[in-house]
């Protein structure tokens, strides 16, 4: 369908993806579901009959600009599907209305490209060091789980981001297994959305200990931090020093919200989008090999360093054509707040609609062979064509992600790293469908081996 048709539709019946054909195939593989839903449709939207909840899925991007910019306000991040976040988030900019709103003001000079090139040295440092402690996997000929090591790496960039020298390394990595049990239980808790809270789902008791054990390593941090204000220049400094639009100082849990959401929207995703870096390369030897070749070019034997990065071109559109493919944020749901409107079909005050980046950047009318990995799609000047809103990976409208910039500093150096130094195996055999998770990630496990770039070169290895 072409943008004129959408802006031309008159009020029509939607769409609808019967109970008994969307269940199924929103258990095995939501994602890719949606994504069939979507094409169908041909990005008309879709209604879902999943019982007493009937979301519908919005995917011509004329339709995402709709909700996610022109009318925002009409849809919010509340309802069932943000509400079971808060237990992690509180309320911060994870959410919507007062608390994001001051949230988002004090956050986002923090994230600008000027501000994240200030701490890209410190950030490439970071990468070389964990990425060096490979070297005994490469010694032992050992294999290792690739997203629980992708978090590992992100987490500790993240931590000096967030929390500069005032989270040890032990706490930091205390911290990761929480995160993910916490992410594990949510999805019961999406998946009985009806379900009242004085009602036990399964993994709720895991989720609220591992909530506690998130807020027994940061608290302490926060009143530490807020009781000795310093000039540094990590996010917890700054929040200790910012004031509220009334002047007064935020308190410690709005800082401890601000601290614990952008944590965990910033290394998850930013780990499973590398991870699948590693599982397109395998599938695509040529496109690997030209990685490679920039790659021994522009940084060598390498660490990369933030100085390498506008050499690394090929790099970085590996990394958007896998953030087509994989946006690790591949769902955004919305409460409609008042009656509304979406291409022709009239929605209902307190329905929800999902955007799905991974279902519009799969669409055929927007994107030749949508389910190829062609990282020359995102060839200089190509974007421009395209409709701004049929590639979102970073969501749009003002709740548009805060990590861009960051991710296009840590993931090229963390790639480039890794490949100046090692040479990297997937030993796991495909196909990688996805799975169920608030980050997009391969369903199974997948298992990376690494050997030597150098010893390789000479024919040792
Ligand atoms: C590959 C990496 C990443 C992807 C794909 C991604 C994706 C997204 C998306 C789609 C949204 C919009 C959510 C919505 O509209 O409901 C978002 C919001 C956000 N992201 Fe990211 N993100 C990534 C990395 C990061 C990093 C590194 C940070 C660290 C600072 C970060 C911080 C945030 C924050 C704070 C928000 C909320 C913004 C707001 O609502 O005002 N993200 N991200």
């Amino acid at each position: 369908m072409s943008t004129d048709t959408a802006a031309r539709s008159v009020q029509r019946r939607v769409r609808s993806v019967p109970i008994h054909r969307a269940l199924p195939k929103l258990v095995r593989e939501p994602a890719g579901a949606l994504a069939e839903f979507a094409r169908e449709a041909g990005g008309e939207i879709v209604r879902l009959e999943l019982g007493p909840f009937r979301p519908y899925l919005v995917s011509h991007p004329d339709h995402v600009q709709q909700v996610m910019r022109l009318e925002w306000t009409n849809y919010q991040r509340v309802g069932m599907f943000w509400r079971p976040l808060e237990r992690l988030f509180g309320h911060s900019i994870m959410g919507d209305g007062e608390q994001w709103r001051i949230s988002r003001k004090v956050l986002q000079p923090m994230f600008t490209t000027r501000y994240i090139a200030t701490i890209s040295e410190e950030v490439s440092r970071r990468v070389a060091g964990r990425i060096e402690e490979w070297d005994r996997y490469a010694r032992d000929g050992r294999s290792f789980d690739a997203t629980t090591e992708m978090s590992n790496i992100l987490s500790y960039i993240v931590n000096r981001v967030l929390f500069g020298d005032k989270l040890d390394r032990e706490d930091g990595e205390s911290i990761i297994p929480a995160f993910d049990t916490v992410a594990h239980s949510l999805v019961y808790r999406f998946l009985m959305p009806f379900m009242p809270y004085s009602i036990r789902v399964p993994r709720d008791r895991a989720l609220l200990k591992a909530v506690k054990r998130i807020d027994d390593v940061v608290y302490p941090i926060v009143r530490r931090a807020m009781a000795a204000p310093d000039d540094s220049t990590d996010v917890i400094s700054v929040l200790c020093r910012s004031t509220d639009e009334n002047g007064d100082p935020l308190t410690v849990t709005q800082i401890r919200d601000a601290l614990v959401s952008v944590y965990a929207a910033s290394s998850e995703t930013t780990a499973m989008v590398i991870t699948w870096v590693w599982l397109l390369l395998k599938e695509h030897p040529r496109v690997a090999a030209r990685l490679q070749a920039e790659i021994d070019e522009v940084v060598g034997d390498g660490p990369a360093r933030p100085e390498h990065l506008p050499g690394l071109a090929y790099t970085r559109m590996v990394l958007l054509e896998t953030l087509r493919l994989y946006p690790s944020g591949w769902l955004l749901p919305r409460q409609v707040m008042e009656d509304a409107e979406i291409g022709g079909v009239r929605i209902r005050r307190g329905s929800t609609v999902f955007i799905c980046p991974y279902a519009t950047q799969r669409l055929d009318d927007f994107w030749e062979r949508p389910d190829e990995f062609d990282p020359e799609r995102f060839a200089t000047g190509d974007g421009e064509r395209r409709h701004r809103y049929s590639y979102f990976p970073f969501g749009g409208g003002p709740h548009k992600c805060l990590g861009e910039h960051l991710f296009y500093v840590e993931a090229p150096l963390l790639v480039a790293s890794v490949l100046s130094r090692f040479r990297v195996a997937v030993p796991t055999p495909g196909p990688y469908p996805t799975g169920w998770a608030a980050s997009l990630r391969p369903r199974q496990k997948v298992d990376l081996g690494v050997s030597f770039a150098g010893r390789d070169r000479a024919g040792v290895a």
